[in-house]
């Protein structure tokens, strides 16, 4: 299979996108690490994909906020799966505010997980990872287009696309190449939980909502050889919604 032999790290992956991007790269035969902040979930996801790929999943417990913790996660993987050469950077956190009532502590407790959470584990795949490596990063549509309420966001999410094509270029010489995605609407909680769309000064048309696979499907397209060319990349996937007038 495409990614046999290979050893993947996965952030946020105990639900939504992080967790159909753990089951689609087991599916394509690596071996996967899943990375959160809740013991109890990551069990239950880590007994979930046991069922398909028992011996190739393992969980560490991380708040990719904390260097620290990125540092052992990292080493943990290593310890208990083998040399990584893998990482999916989609842990992230939204948070709904006016700019007005904002601190700036809500912009660091945004920053430090959506931007410095994938910038602690590019810093150790540049550290350990071997040649031949790929980083996705989990950016937004709210990269590019944007609602109110979510500056720290949008700001994090477009901040994550320069990190991408600043670690694409150091990373090249590495043999480690750094691309991004940037999901539409996706049908996880954090889709229909936002009080933009729940207030439906978003409107979310069902033809325009993607599916956790979907994005799982672009990420183990990027990680694979079969992308082998492409480096420093920012993919949209939103079923065409941010294209159209
Ligand atoms: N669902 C969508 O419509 C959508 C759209 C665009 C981008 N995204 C992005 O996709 C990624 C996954 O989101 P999702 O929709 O699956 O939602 P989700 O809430 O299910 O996933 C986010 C995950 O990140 C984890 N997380 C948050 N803070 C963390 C921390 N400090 N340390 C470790 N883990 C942490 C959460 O526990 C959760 O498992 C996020 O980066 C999100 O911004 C989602």
């Amino acid at each position: 299979m495409k990614l046999d032999n290979r050893i993947a790290i996965v952030t946020g992956a105990a639900g939504g996108i992080g967790l159909a991007a753990a089951r689609r790269l087991l599916q394509d035969g690596a071996c996967v690490m899943l990375v959160g902040r809740h013991q109890d979930k990551l069990d239950t996801a880590m007994a979930d994909l046991e069922t398909e790929a028992a011996g190739r999943v393992a969980t560490a417990l991380c708040d990719v906020a904390r260097e620290e913790m990125v540092a052992a996660a990292v080493d943990a993987t290593t310890a208990k799966l083998g040399n990584w050469d893998i990482v999916v950077n989609n842990a992230g956190r939204m948070d709904f505010k006016r700019i007005e009532e904002q601190t700036a502590d809500d912009w660091r407790g945004t920053l430090d997980v959506d931007l410095l959470g994938a910038f602690y584990f590019i810093k150790q795949a540049f550290l350990k990872m071997r040649r031949g490596g790929a980083v996705v990063n989990v950016s937004s549509i709210h990269a590019m287009e944007t609602e109110p309420l979510v500056a720290p966001y949008a700001a994090a999410k477009a901040a994550l696309l320069s990190l991408t094509r600043s670690a694409s270029i150091e990373g090249k010489a590495r043999g480690i190449r750094v691309n991004a995605v940037l999901p539409g609407a996706v049908d996880t909680p954090m889709l229909w939980d936002n009080p933009n769309v729940k207030s439906g000064a978003e409107v979310i048309d069902t033809a325009d909502v993607g599916k956790p696979e979907d994005v799982a499907a672009t990420i183990a397209f990027l990680v694979s050889d079969d992308a082998a060319f492409v480096n420093g990349a920012t993919l949209n996937v939103d079923g065409g919604r941010l294209a159209r007038l």
